[in-house]
């Protein structure tokens, strides 16, 4: 059924849902020791078949409305949203899903309705491999994310825009009204904040953990560093001040190029065809996205 490629594939035909139902121990045995599975050739013309197959699957969702994601996304079904209104030019670089807030989805499922003329691909990158290597190659950097974690700032607009990576405003990503309710929400997640003069807000997390330890025992470098170091930059954000030690230190070009290096090449490239469904191990793979061009349509429903 699976080769042994990255990610897995099982191709197949027939109803993706039903398939997910009655295979759910095997898929879940198969994602465990990839961390990425493709399934195509499955029956998954629309976002509804998408919907329809993710609840085969049969696990609770985690809602974009309650997470501190901070990408423009619209609903398409319930459970269904699209992956990111960044523009097509932009690169989203490797990330394990909101790993730069306290909440995160423990597995993800894209779904390619549209595939792209030109690229498009989903890069995915075993970040268990990656602090392997970060561990032997830059020690002192490794050992100092895995003791102290890991603070984000970020600067969010008071309306969504959509033109950025980072584009969602503080109103949809802390689901609040006013600018007292944004601030007991911070308030209550431990993070720093200051407004500033065009009503956009800039936050800072409390140090969050860098690397995670699963349940095998492996460690994974989970967090958003290499996105926010190479990416968060729009009119409002400067990749340089994005992100710090946990002790508050600024994380430099130098720190950073060893990780940067190291997940390039241990990147495979998802080439998507339309119908294909992936699902991702939120905490073993990290994935992003190429630019691209012509239309492409890929939507996400995560795993809470
Ligand atoms: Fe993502």
């Amino acid at each position: 059924m699976t080769d042994t490629e990255f990610p897995s594939i099982i191709a197949s035909g027939g109803d993706l849902s039903a398939f997910l139902s009655v295979n759910k121990q095997a898929v879940d045995a198969a994602l465990n020791s990839a961390g990425a599975l493709l399934f195509r050739g499955f029956e998954v013309p629309d976002p509804i078949a998408f919907d329809a197959a993710v609840n085969g699957y049969g696990e609770q969702g985690f809602t974009y409305e309650d997470s501190l994601s901070n990408a423009v996304r619209t609903n398409v079904t319930q459970r269904v949203f699209t992956a990111n209104e960044a523009p097509p030019t932009t690169e989203i670089f490797l990330h394990h899903e909101m790993a730069q807030t306290p909440l995160y989805p423990s597995k993800l499922f894209f779904y390619c309705e549209i595939a792209a003329a030109a690229g498009g691909a989903t890069p995915l990158c075993r970040s268990d491999w990656v602090f392997e290597r970060l561990q032997a190659e830059a020690p002192e950097f490794a050992a100092r994310c895995e003791a102290e974690g890991v603070r984000y700032t970020n600067v969010m607009p008071g309306d969504d825009d959509a033109g950025s990576g980072q584009g969602r405003s503080w109103r949809s990503t802390l689901s609040a009204k006013t600018p007292d309710a944004a601030e007991a929400r911070l308030q209550d997640l431990g993070y720093s904040w200051e407004w500033l003069e065009d009503g956009s807000l800039r936050a800072t997390t409390p140090a969050l953990p860098a690397v995670r330890v699963l349940d095998g025992g492996a460690r994974t470098f989970f967090n958003q560093l290499i996105a926010a170091f190479r990416g968060w930059s729009d009119s409002r954000n400067d990749p340089n001040k994005a992100v710090t030690f946990g002790d508050g230190t600024p994380i430099t070009a130098e720190n950073m190029a060893p990780a940067i290096r190291i997940a390039d090449e241990l990147t495979h490239d998802l080439a998507w065809r339309a119908g294909d469904v992936a699902l991702i191990d939120n905490f073993l793979v990290m994935h992003g996205r190429r630019p691209f061009e012509g239309r492409r349509r890929v939507l996400a429903s995560l795993i809470a």
